[in-house]
């Protein structure tokens, strides 16, 4: 390990964040009753200009008055290039930010665009006396978020999420496709040359850089990492496919834009028995090894050491705390 540390986010389960307008307070129970680990109240782009006042009303009811349970609850304020953002934070934080876990903040562009907040958000917790410090949830979604994602991931103690935006990252960097989140023909690789008679066409995964970066940020600074959103919602297999590939790469989520991915992003993203299973041996084996004063031993033929340990630590954790959350019907006494 390096001499640096950085303190790990808040261990919380985060498999799945629902996406909820503001503007539409008819889903609101339900998506407190949903089995989502999170919810977003959307002030931004669900939200026509002109519903932007009342939507941020909503969020603030909505927030005093709902039972979230265990739900991440946050509301996604508006960018910090538009005049709604100032009064989305203040009037939020300053009336319902006692209920408030996170503010996600969107096309996050460089660490000062998070400075700023901080300071804003710090003000307000401070005159409120509110005691319960408000987290960041950052999306990445510009070019320039990306680029600077590893100072973003840094800059401030709040930090708790990274999310890819791939419907506002696929606008800024001008990618030449239409399904969000999902796979494009056109972003292929084919096999052989012009002697082959036979060649086939690859398709590769055109989020792979981006979400593999924001990973690596994410992960460097300790936060929780989400893949964005899936567009066809219509799709299960589709996002499945999107899902399990974040999962691959250590996302600890993905979002739901329609309650009915929830249910995917919570299947996906949950470590499967047999992988339980196997990281419960390989614990049970290391603690063996190490009595015997062995740092590496070999488990159905394959060599486990202390990396080994890690890795099945953090699935069996998360293993825990899916057993430990009660059914959301449940805790909303249903
Ligand atoms: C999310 O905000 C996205 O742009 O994908
Ligand atoms: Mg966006």
């Amino acid at each position: 390990m390096s001499f640096t540390s950085y303190p790990q986010a808040k261990p919380r389960l985060h498999r799945s964040e629902l996406a909820v307008p503001a503007s539409q307070p008819k889903f609101f129970e339900k998506a407190a009753a949903s089995e989502a680990d999170a919810v977003f109240l959307d002030l931004e782009d669900a939200v026509a200009p002109d519903e932007k006042d009342q939507a941020r009303k909503n969020a603030i009811q909505a927030l005093n008055d709902i039972d979230w349970g265990e739900h991440i609850i946050s509301v996604r304020i508006n960018g910090l290039d538009t005049h709604y953002m100032y009064r989305d934070v203040v009037d939020v934080v300053e009336q319902a930010g006692g209920a408030l876990d996170m503010i996600v903040i969107p096309k996050v562009g460089t660490a000062a665009d998070v400075y700023a907040l901080d300071m804003l958000v710090t003000q307000i917790e401070q005159a409120k006396g509110l005691a319960r410090r408000i987290g960041f949830s950052l999306i990445i979604e510009t070019a320039l978020g990306m680029a600077n994602v590893q100072d973003i991931a840094g800059a401030s103690p709040r930090n708790e999420a990274l999310n890819f935006g791939v419907a506002d990252f696929a606008a800024s960097t001008r990618m030449r496709l239409t399904d969000i989140g999902g796979a494009s023909p056109d972003y292929t690789v084919l096999t052989g040359g012009p002697q082959d008679l036979e060649r086939e066409v690859h398709w590769n995964d055109v989020w792979h850089y981006g979400l593999a970066r924001i990973v690596v940020a994410g992960r460097a600074r300790g936060l929780r990492v989400l893949d964005g959103p899936y567009g066809d919602f219509n799709d299960p297999e589709g996002y499945r496919a999107a899902a399990r590939r974040a999962a691959t790469l250590g996302c600890d989520g993905k979002w739901a834009i329609h309650p009915k991915q929830v249910a995917l992003a919570n299947e996906v993203m949950s470590p499967r028995a047999e992988e339980v299973r196997h990281a419960e041996r390989v614990l049970e084996a290391m603690a063996a090894a190490t009595a015997a004063g062995q740092g590496a031993v070999a488990l159905d033929g394959r060599l486990i050491d202390i990396a080994s340990i890690r890795h099945a630590e953090a699935l069996v954790q998360t293993a825990r705390r899916i057993e430990a959350r009660k059914p959301a019907s449940r805790a909303a006494g249903n």
